[in-house]
């Protein structure tokens, strides 16, 4: 807003006035008219036709009816808190960004979410959990955008309107609600393996978390920072729980859905009034920033892939805390609007296609979600940081701007300088080369390999933890109505691990397939000390 300016009553008058909400003594119009009476309709005769003339019935209904905006087109249920960052100084070696200097505090607001239901639907079916990270920087806004599963179904996001549209519940009976057992949903992830891996974390205990407070978040992509002297490091973002990471047993699941279906976010909420404030550590795994931009063999601008903590392991960098809960659920939990692409000095993208396809996607929902281009003026999203931005005017636009020139350089209002260098803290993106090549819509060969890392991680469970992956694929696909969807699955499973298709097969009636890839046990990771390629941070 302008600067505040004062009338002749000594009030303050235009752009200064913020007591929007609940500020005065009696209850008003929105025009700031005293009401006498808000019980009773405007009406010839106590007993007689209601008035058209009276302005406070219409304003309130009018307003009522306006109420709900639409809720988010995927994570639209979820819960949220605010809290502290504290950095550790660690990550100084490997970005600049100051936010993650030693002992540096930054205030954050965390939402936590499904992914597939709606926003009344329960918390506690099987679905991936979104864990998306506002950080006020003093820089500006960075909003770490991830989920508690490190890998995502597709590696390029123009399949992401296919995926959601199969998971989302079938258009003609708008069933299942939020689950993932059904048949679009099976179809997708059958005939497109690249989604291999991560159904399979869906389908592990991973899939139905004990609490927000006990999940791990990952930033999925392969980021790049850039430190001081202009040198870059690949990174991966973990979210460690302090209280470690549980899960529901499918059966408890089931039971808290019916019995209370706010479950976790009555958990989060209950546990920070309590004081009980949940902590998390943000960690890091750093892979040199080669040409290839493969690790171990991992290529890092695949979604699907994980790269082992053996290999590289996962270096704090910094404290998350949650202090405090919303004041108002509309206003903050469902207004907050974060984009991957919120990024400040330090911290940069890659080249990942789901990523890229990302970059795009939540600005462009957010302007019809939340009514227009001026969504950066709602409280919850206002960055820390000051704004001298050329954007103007546009639906529920807030800000009084003053000056008549909003381009630069421009001789009329003067300004501030724009063009600004390294030494000013601008945001400049690392210079990087991309190779001569052909306009192709087409995957690199090293996206095609989607079985290898899903037999990974079934290998690394426990017994019970694989019981529990069996069941839960017997029950899912149990729901399918497609016979072939079935079958086609169990094919799936077979390139992961024999014994879990047979399980599976079993429980479906149906006959055990053999697998159509050749199924290798990894070795025995290496020493870290024979890798010589991650490097620690101190
Ligand atoms: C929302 C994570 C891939 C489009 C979200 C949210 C999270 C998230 C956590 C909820 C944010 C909130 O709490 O408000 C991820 C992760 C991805 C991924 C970790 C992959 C690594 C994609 C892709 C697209 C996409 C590929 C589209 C091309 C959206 C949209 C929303 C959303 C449209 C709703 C945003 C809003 O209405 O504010 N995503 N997502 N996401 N995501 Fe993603």
């Amino acid at each position: 807003n302008g600067p505040a300016t004062v009338g002749p009553t000594g009030k303050p008058t235009g752009a200064a006035r913020t007591d929007v909400a609940q500020g005065g003594a009696y209850l008003t119009t929105a025009q700031g008219a005293r009401l006498y009476d808000t019980d009773h309709s405007l009406k010839a005769g106590a007993r007689g036709p209601v008035l058209l003339q009276d302005h406070h019935l219409r304003e309130k209904i009018t307003h009522f009816d306006h109420e709900r905006i639409p809720e988010r087109v995927v994570h639209a249920r979820g819960a949220a808190a605010h809290g502290i960052f504290q950095g550790y100084g660690t990550a100084s070696k490997v970005t600049k960004a100051a936010f993650l200097g030693k002992d540096v505090e930054t205030p954050v607001f965390v939402r936590f979410s499904t992914v597939l239901g709606s926003r009344g639907s329960s918390d506690t079916v099987r679905d991936t959990r979104g864990f998306a990270t506002k950080f006020y920087t003093e820089e500006g806004t960075f909003d770490l955008v991830g989920n508690n599963i490190p890998v995502f179904f597709i590696q390029d996001a123009i399949k992401f309107p296919d995926i959601i549209h199969a998971g989302k519940p079938h258009p003609d009976r708008e069933i299942p609600q939020a689950q993932s057992a059904h048949d679009t949903f099976w179809d997708f992830v059958t005939l497109h393996t690249e989604a291999t891996h991560h159904t399979l974390w869906n389908m592990s205990d991973r899939g139905i978390p004990r609490s927000y407070r006990m999940m791990e978040g990952f930033g999925v992509h392969t980021f790049r920072l850039v430190n001081l002297e202009g040198a870059t490091t690949l990174v991966k973002f973990h979210w460690k729980p302090k209280l470690g990471v549980h899960s529901l047993v499918w059966e408890e699941a089931q039971l808290v859905n019916g019995m209370d279906p706010d479950f976790h976010r009555r958990d989060l909420a209950d546990a920070i009034e309590a004081g009980a404030y949940p902590q998390w550590e943000l960690g890091i795994q750093t892979f040199p920033d080669t040409p290839e931009q493969v690790f171990e063999g991992i290529d890092l601008l695949d979604p699907t892939n994980i790269v082992p903590e053996e290999l590289a392991p996962v270096q704090p960098i910094g404290l998350l805390t949650l202090n405090a809960n919303p004041t108002n659920f509309f206003a903050e939990t469902e207004q907050v609007a974060f984009h991957p692409g919120h990024l400040v000095p330090g911290i940069d993208i890659t080249d990942d296609p789901l990523l890229s396809g990302r970059l795009f996607s939540y600005l462009d929902t957010q302007i019809s979600r939340l009514g227009g281009p001026n969504f950066a003026q709602i409280p919850i999203n206002r960055t820390h940081a000051p704004v001298n931005d050329m954007l103007r005017d546009g639906m529920h636009q807030t800000a009084v701007h003053s000056g008549a020139a909003p381009y630069r350089p421009n001789s009329l209002d003067g300004g501030c300088p724009f063009l600004a260098g390294a030494d000013t803290g601008a945001y400049i993106e690392v210079p990087r080369e991309v190779p001569a090549a052909r306009k192709v819509r087409e995957a690199p060969a090293s996206f095609a390999d989607h079985f290898s890392q899903p037999r990974l991680f079934w290998l690394s469970m426990t017994p019970v933890e694989r019981e529990h992956i069996i069941a839960a694929y017997t029950f899912e696909l149990n729901k399918c109505y497609e016979q072939s969807v079935k079958e086609r699955a169990l094919k799936v499973l077979a390139n992961i691990d024999p014994e879990l298709c047979e399980q599976v097969a079993t429980g479906l009636g149906l006959p055990a397939p053999a697998a159509t890839v050749t199924l290798t046990t990894p070795e025995p990771s290496p020493a870290l000390s024979q890798l010589g390629q991650s490097w620690p941070l101190d």
